[in-house]
C-alpha cells in the first residue's frame, strides 16, 4: 500500500475514484538523525508498485517505521497533478516535454517539503515509487529536455535531497509494456512510441552508470518473488552497514 495511512486506490486516472495522498507528518523532528531515503526506479511495467509494497512489508516485518510513498502524487496537490499529467485526453496541441518536467518537480516539491523530509526528520525510512532520476530519463534522455536545465530545475523542487539508495527495476521495453493492463496505460505509454521507451530504458542505465555510489540495477524479467528477494536482500546490507554511500552499481 502506497500511503500507509490512507486506502490505496490504483486507479489515479479515473476521476470518479478518491485521491490517495500521504498525510503531511504531524509531529516532524521527533529523534535525532534521518531515515533511510529508498527510491525505486524503471521504465513502465517493471513492477515499481509490487516491490515497493513488498519492500515496505519486509522492512515493516523487522520493526522500521516506513513510509511508502509514489510519484507524481503522494500528496492532496501531487495526486491532482498526477490526474493531469497522466490522463489520456485529446489535446489540441503535445504536451511539450518541459511543461511535463516543470509539473512533475512542482508536485515532487510538495511531496518532499510535506510529506518526505519531516519523514526522514522523525528518522522514519520512506520508499518512494520513482523520484527524480524519472524526470531526467523521460524528459530528459526520452523527450530531449537538456539534462543540466533538468537537474537545475531538481535542485530547486528538491532542495538537493537525493536518495541513499535507488533501485533500478530493468527490464526491456516491450516486456514492460506487455505487463500493463489496458486500463493502466498513461499517457507516455499510449502516446509515446517504442523508440522513446528505449531511450528512457537505457537513459536509467546510464544514470545508474553515473551514479554507482547510489544506484542497484535489478534484473526486473524475473519472477516476482526472485525480484522482491535481491531488492531486500540488498536494503538489509545497506541499512545494516550504515553506509548509504559505500555501495556500488551492480546488477543483483
Ligand atoms: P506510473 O504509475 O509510475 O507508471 P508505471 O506503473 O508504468 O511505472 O506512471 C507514471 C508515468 O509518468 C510513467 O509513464 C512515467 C512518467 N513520469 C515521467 O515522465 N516523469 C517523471 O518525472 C515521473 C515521476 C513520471
Amino acid at each position: 500500500m502506497f500511503a500507509a495511512e490512507t486506502p490505496v486506490d490504483h486507479s489515479p486516472l479515473s476521476a470518479a475514484t478518491p485521491v490517495r495522498y500521504t498525510p503531511g507528518v504531524q509531529h516532524p523532528g521527533a529523534p535525532d538523525g534521518r531515515g533511510w531515503f529508498i527510491t525505486i526506479e524503471g521504465p513502465d511495467g517493471a513492477g515499481k508498485t509490487t516491490q515497493a509494497d513488498a519492500l515496505a512489508d519486509h522492512l515493516r516485518r523487522d520493526g522500521h517505521d516506513v513510509l511508502l510513498t509514489r510519484e507524481p502524487g503522494g500528496t492532496w496537490l501531487g495526486e491532482r497533478v498526477r490526474n493531469v499529467l497522466l490522463a489520456r485526453t485529446p489535446t489540441t496541441a503535445a504536451t511539450d516535454p518541459m511543461t511535463d518536467a516543470i509539473l512533475f518537480n512542482a508536485a515532487r516539491r510538495q511531496l518532499v517539503t510535506e510529506v518526505i523530509r519531516p519523514a526522514l526528520a522523525q528518522g522514519r525510512t520512506v520508499i518512494c515509487a520513482r523520484y527524480a532520476d524519472s524526470t531526467l530519463a523521460y524528459q530528459g534522455y526520452g523527450a530531449g529536455v537538456p539534462l543540466d536545465r533538468l537537474r537545475a530545475l531538481q535542485v530547486m523542487a528538491t532542495d538537493g535531497l537525493e536518495p541513499d539508495l535507488t533501485f533500478l527495476l530493468d527490464l526491456p521495453v516491450e516486456a514492460g509494456l506487455e505487463r500493463k493492463a489496458p486500463g493502466d496505460v498513461t499517457r507516455f505509454e499510449a502516446e509515446f512510441d517504442l523508440a522513446f521507451h528505449r531511450r528512457v530504458r537505457d537513459g536509467f542505465l546510464a544514470l545508474a552508470a553515473g551514479s554507482p555510489g547510489r544506484f542497484v540495477v535489478i534484473d526486473a524479467t524475473r519472477a516476482t518473488i526472485e525480484v522482491a528477494t535481491a531488492v531486500n536482500t540488498t536494503a538489509d546490507r545497506l541499512i545494516e552497514s550504515g553506509e548509504p554511500k559505500a555501495y556500488a552499481a551492480r546488477t543483483t
